[in-house]
Parts: structure tokens; sequence; C-alpha cells
């Protein structure tokens, strides 16, 4: 297989980027108000920050842009995610990518920490992560892998950290009918007045651009064999009260939205500080 060098991952994940903000329009500004969210929450110019379905990097990077000091565990299952990563920011400081599967409890302890135990980060103190960041990841987990994910980061995060999960969130049709219909008519005028001829790039196309290029095809085919994106068709947790009930019964002692627009949200969840 050819290597892939840095520059061509670059141009991979700048395509990746363009694809998602697709759906997305407002990704950049939602980027940006969490990880306002991770420096004035953290209140520390180098948190441990863990990115948990961290595809490609893209939050990642931008954090370290605007806080060279953190330092940033990447976690994603996703092969094709994770070599482009690596690839593209090997020699980014404070970046380190992991492979981990989130559906499986006990991943925490794959990276040394365990409840309320220190790691050694970065830097020469030891101490448990500040902050969980995710965004467009975990509304790809059937409700009972989310559970166990929120109460495994319950339990390693350190007392008063945080979850910021930008996502997006939809009410309950069965609750706010009307609510739930009108904030989905809003998503498709907006995309309809944005891609009147139908999206340049969709995710099947992307992906289908990958699979044929001969440095990312045999990561392409374990991605297929893992099946990373099970719980995504048809199980995922897509409701907004699911998120919010799950964090509640994780131990988090508030839980709320920083910044949204229509059923893009950035939901923060906080730990008791002891
Ligand atoms: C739509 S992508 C978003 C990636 C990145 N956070 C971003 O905003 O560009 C969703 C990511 O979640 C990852 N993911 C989904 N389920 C996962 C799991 N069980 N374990 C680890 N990563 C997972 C996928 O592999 C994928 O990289």
């Amino acid at each position: 297989m050819p290597k892939l060098d840095r520059d061509i991952a670059r141009d991979w994940i700048e395509r990746w980027d363009r694809q998602q903000e697709e759906m997305l329009p407002d990704r950049e500004d939602r980027f940006t108000a969490l990880i306002d969210a991770v420096e004035e929450g953290t209140g520390r110019p180098d948190p441990l920050v863990l990115d948990v379905g961290c595809g490609p990097g893209s939050l990642a990077v931008r954090l370290l842009g605007r806080l060279p000091r953190a330092t940033v565990i990447g976690i994603d299952a996703d092969p094709v995610s994770l070599t482009l990563g690596r690839a593209a920011y090997r020699d980014v400081p404070g970046l380190r990518f992991t492979d981990l599967d989130l559906r499986v409890p006990g991943w925490s302890a794959q990276l040394g920490l365990t409840p309320r135990n220190p790691i050694t980060p970065r830097n020469p103190k030891t101490r448990a992560p500040d902050v969980a960041v995710s965004t467009t990841a975990l509304h790809w987990l059937p409700e009972p892998d989310l559970r166990a994910l929120y109460a495994e980061l319950a339990s390693v995060l350190r007392p008063g950290g945080l979850l910021l999960d930008g996502d997006h969130f939809a009410v309950d049709a069965k609750e706010s009918p009307t609510l739930a219909r009108l904030d989905l008519a809003l998503r498709q005028r907006e995309d309809q007045r944005r891609f009147p001829g139908g999206h340049p790039e969709s995710w099947g196309a992307w992906w289908e651009a990958a699979a044929a290029d001969p440095a990312l095809a045999d990561h392409v085919a374990e991605r297929e064999r893992r099946h990373v994106d099970a719980g995504h068709h048809g199980t995922e947790s897509t409701q907004l009260a699911t998120h919010v009930e799950a964090l509640k019964a994780a131990g988090f002692a508030e839980v709320g939205t920083l910044w949204q627009r229509g059923d893009n949200r950035l939901l923060c969840a906080v730990l008791p500080a002891s």
C-alpha cells in the first residue's frame, strides 16, 4: 500500500471538513464556542482533553491552535480517520490519536486512566482529564452504549470536569410534535436554499472516493470489517432527552445547552466539584 504523506492527508481532511459543513453550516462557529467553553470552563491554559469520536482531528487541531499548551487525546475506532489524522498532524505537539472502540467498556483503562487516578500527560504534573469534548459523534452510539460511555467519562474526569458535546439533538416528537416537525422543516428548507442543485459531495461519496485512493483502500476495508458505524443506522441516540437523562444518571450535576442553531447544539455537562 502506498504511504500517505502529510500534504495528501491534509487535503483529505480539508475535503472531510467541506463534506461535514454541508450538513453543518455552523460547524466552525460550534468549534469556536466549544473551545471558548474549554478555556473558560477548565480555567487553565494547559487542559488535559479527551476528544471522543475525534475523526481525523478537526476539533483537536483547532483546540491546540488556540490552546497550544493543552494535551488532546483523540479517541476513535475508525482506521481511516486515525490514519489521516496521524499522517497530517504527526508534528502537532500535544496531540495523540488512540484506536479504541467507545462501545467497549473499559476503554479508559487502555489509556492508563483509572477512576479518579491520574495519568501522566505531556506536562510533568499528573492529573485526571479536565474535559471530554466531542463533535458529531456520540449520536452514533445506541442508548445502552451511550449510557455506559457517560458513566465511564464521569468516573475518570476530574471533580468539576466537563463534557462538551456538539451534535444534532432532536426534540421529542411525542412530547412536542409541532416543534419536532418545524425543526426538521427549517433544516430541510435551509439545506435546499444552500444546495438547490443537491450536495456537492455526500457522506457516501466521500467514503467512495477514499476507498478509491490506494493509500486508504486497506483502511476503508478494515473500517468495514470493524462495523464502526453499526449503531449509526436505526439505533443511534438522536434525542436530546436521552442524552440529558443519561448524563444525569451518570452523575453529572448540571446539564444544559450552551450554544444552539436549530438542532445543532453544544451540550455541556458538569461534574460535581467534589
Ligand atoms: C461524523 S464523524 C465526526 C468526527 C469528528 N469529531 C468531526 O467532528 O469531524 C463521527 C466519528 O465518531 C466515531 N465513532 C463512532 N462510533 C464510535 C465508537 N464506538 N468508538 C470510537 N469512535 C466512534 C467515528 O468513527 C467517526 O470518526
